[in-house]
């Protein structure tokens, strides 16, 4: 049987700037910058599902002079990850906060949509391929018109990739970016929605972590 994943423990591999989550790290937070760079807006919402200790967004306000127009949530289940991207939040006084809450429930959301940003970094390759399909149609529920999702999978066969992109589509987003380089099995995509958003609705569950 194959041991359960330590999700604090998981962050290590960050610590080596070559590692591949940390190369799939600086995409996700080139295209916070990038996204950041084509919005004028003075306020602006983000919410990261299974947001971990954060260090996408937090990684690239710590960096920037304008990281005061951004609210961010971020939702993540494990108390001791919460804790230390609060904590770096309060470090860099950021308005950012941190619930520890499933992510998978659409309540989770209720006091962080519609989001201009939703990040969803680290979730598809550890859910269900239902599960997959049913969050990227709900995705929609979570956006501000006109918001961009960035979202990573594994492309461990067999890839999902494709259905994903399609998922996408299907669910009035257009795609932006998708990286998928050769010597690593990570992808990066980037969508941005074109069609209305529908708002939150009622409760229901998306997904269940593995
Ligand atoms: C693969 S890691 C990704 C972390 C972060 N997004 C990143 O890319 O660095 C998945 C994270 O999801 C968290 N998690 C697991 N189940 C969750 C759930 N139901 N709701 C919220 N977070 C969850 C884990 O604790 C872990 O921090």
């Amino acid at each position: 049987m194959k041991a359960a994943t330590d999700w604090h423990d998981w962050h290590g591999p960050y610590d080596d700037p070559d590692s591949p989550l940390s190369r799939r790290l600086r995409l996700v937070q080139e295209h916070v910058d990038r996204w950041l760079d084509e919005r004028p807006e003075p306020v602006l919402t983000v919410v990261s599902a299974c947001a971990g200790q954060g260090r996408d967004l937090l990684g690239v306000l710590a960096r920037r002079s304008d990281a005061a127009r951004v609210r961010a949530t971020l939702i993540e289940y494990d108390p001791r990850n919460a804790a230390a991207a609060r904590a770096e939040a309060d470090r860099l006084g950021l308005a950012v906060a941190v619930a520890c809450a499933d992510a998978g429930l659409t309540e989770s959301y209720a006091d962080a949509v519609p989001a201009d940003l939703v990040l969803f970094a680290g979730v598809f390759g550890n859910i269900g391929d239902a599960d997959v399909r049913r969050t990227v149609a709900a995705l929609p529920r979570l956006c501000a018109p006109g918001a961009t999702v960035i979202w990573t999978r594994t492309r461990r066969a067999p890839d999902l990739t494709p259905s994903i992109r399609t998922w996408f589509a299907e669910a009035g987003f257009a795609e932006t970016a998708f990286h998928a380089p050769d010597d690593v099995l990570f992808s990066v995509g980037v969508h941005r929605l074109t069609a209305a958003p529908p708002p939150l609705g009622p409760p229901s569950r998306l997904f269940r972590f593995a």
